[in-house]
């Protein structure tokens, strides 16, 4: 779209009901504060500039809702007087001039690019202000459209609308766009005569109307506009976040067995053809290639999964875990800031921390990297074709060479040269007959007791 777009973010509010030590924008829905999804479906809708109008938490929500991609800019609202003075305390950017002006409200993070596109395509048609509306069962609380002949009369808020009013199922999502020139001046001649005492925003529909100017209402989902107002619609948002995102990514060719018990975060990257299995969860910053499989009740964050590679059950990946092709990390593994090379294999029960573990190399089960010593950490590197014995110990720093062989129940504190064996455990000793002899004695002992 070519007109230049202000969005404004409305996030004065108090939060009282989340009874949180933080404001309700900052509560994470998909893996990261809620107001950056919305963010990012601006950004999707092709605006210029960002103005957040803050009360509580300010400098917390900023950093939250900031990309180095947009400019955006911050305004306090020291009073909160109603969503009418919220959008005024933002003038500044206003005054710079744009074509479209775009109001959302940062706790409204399931808004997608399309209905803010809707919006503003019908600026460009020649309105003054479009509304976003949904219809719902249950309208209650609501402000109202009044729609005659196509055209949005007026909104009625809850707490001033007529009985007959009130039946109205069609409801303002509070999202709306405003003829940018215009905004200034129609927003000024906004008052708060009403139930509240407030400065309703929905009152520009009537002033505009009374200017000759025209408005109009557009319809979204309901679920798309479904605000957050305490952590049990928190938990519902981001069910409805979960389940688009698995649809989405099922339709896109990745198999989940169970989607509903797969857990999805905001960048989630998965491609054709891998396999989810049952109970898993994806934390922020993971790429899964295709063909790969990710069994049962696996934990992934900041990861990558080469193509073919799988994964579980029961692993943790953590961040930094880069997991070359075909390359196999199975239960009770954890990785974190590891390369695990092509066709490698960590089986069984073992942390790699702080490692390089070349192509086609075997890591017994139980093998821990050793990678701290109570104040720094340091490095594994295992070369390629290696084979660590089981329950081996490799206390970084050390290197292990390609092809090198580790003896089952190492402590390994010395690098390994390539094609080595590192015997890094106490010789066994064998004394024949000894068990026979030491059983026979303590019989005797325990037969003479009892007779006594
Ligand atoms: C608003 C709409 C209502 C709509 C509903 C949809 C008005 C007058 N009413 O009602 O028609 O159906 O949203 O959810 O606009 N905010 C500030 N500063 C303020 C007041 C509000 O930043 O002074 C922010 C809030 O943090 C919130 C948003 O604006 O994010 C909406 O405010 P809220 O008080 O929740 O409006 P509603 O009464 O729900
Ligand atoms: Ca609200």
């Amino acid at each position: 779209m070519k007109r230049t777009c202000l969005a404004i973010i409305l996030a004065a509010g108090e939060s009282t009901r989340m009874k949180s030590s933080m404001s309700k924008v900052l509560h994470p829905v998909a893996g990261r504060p809620m107001i950056a999804n919305v963010v990012d479906s601006l950004v999707n809708a092709s605006i210029s500039s960002v103005a957040l109008v803050l009360g509580r938490d300010a400098e917390a929500v900023q950093s939250a809702a900031a990309r180095n991609d947009i400019d955006m800019s911050a305004f306090l609202q020291t009073e909160r007087l109603g969503t009418g003075h919220a959008v005024l305390a933002a003038k500044d950017a206003i005054a710079k001039g744009y074509d479209d002006i775009l109001v959302v409200f940062g706790d409204t993070p399931l808004i997608t690019a399309a209905p803010l596109l809707a919006a503003r395509q019908g600026l460009a048609d020649g309105n003054d202000v479009v509304v976003i509306g949904f219809q719902t069962a249950d309208p209650t609380g609501y402000g109202r459209l009044l729609v005659e002949n196509g055209a949005l009369v007026a909104i009625r808020e809850q707490k001033d609308a007529t009985e007959e009013e009130k039946k109205i199922t069609y409801c303002n999502g509070g999202l709306m766009a405003i003829n940018g020139p215009k905004a200034l001046e129609l927003l000024g001649k906004i008052g708060n005569a009403n139930a509240k005492g407030e400065y309703y925003l929905t009152d520009i529909v009537e002033i505009v109307r009374a200017e000759g100017g025209k408005a109009i209402a557009v319809e979204a989902p309901e679920t798309e506009l479904t605000g957050c107002n305490n952590r049990a619609e928190l938990a519902m948002i981001e069910a409805i976040w979960q389940k688009r995102r698995r649809h989405e990514l099922m339709v896109s060719g990745v198999s989940m067995i169970a989607p509903e018990t797969v857990f999805l975060a905001f960048d989630t990257q998965i491609a054709q053809d891998v396999l989810i299995e049952p109970n898993v969860v994806f934390g922020p910053g993971v790429t899964i290639e295709s063909g790969a499989v990710i069994h049962a009740f696996s934990h992934l964050e900041g990861a990558r999964v080469g193509a073919e590679a799988t994964v579980g059950p029961y692993a943790r990946l953590r961040p930094g875990a880069n997991l070359g092709p075909e390359s196999k990390v199975g239960n009770f593994c954890e990785v974190k800031k590891a390369e695990i090379g092509a066709g490698a294999k960590v089986n069984h029960l073992t942390y790699i921390g702080d490692a390089f573990v070349g192509e086609k190399t075997n890591i017994g089960a139980g093998t821990i990297t050793c990678n701290y010593d109570g104040v720094n950490k340091h490095i594994t590197r295992i070369g390629a074709n290696a084979f660590i014995g089981s329950n081996s110990s490799l206390v970084a720093p050390v290197s292990i060479g390609d092809g090198a062989l580790v003896a089952s129940g190492s402590v390994v504190t010395q690098d390994v040269p390539a094609d080595a064996v590192a015997f890094g455990r106490a010789r066994q000793e064998i004394k024949p007959g000894r068990a026979k002899i030491l059983r026979e004695r303590y019989q005797a002992e325990k037969a003479a007791k009892q007779k006594k």
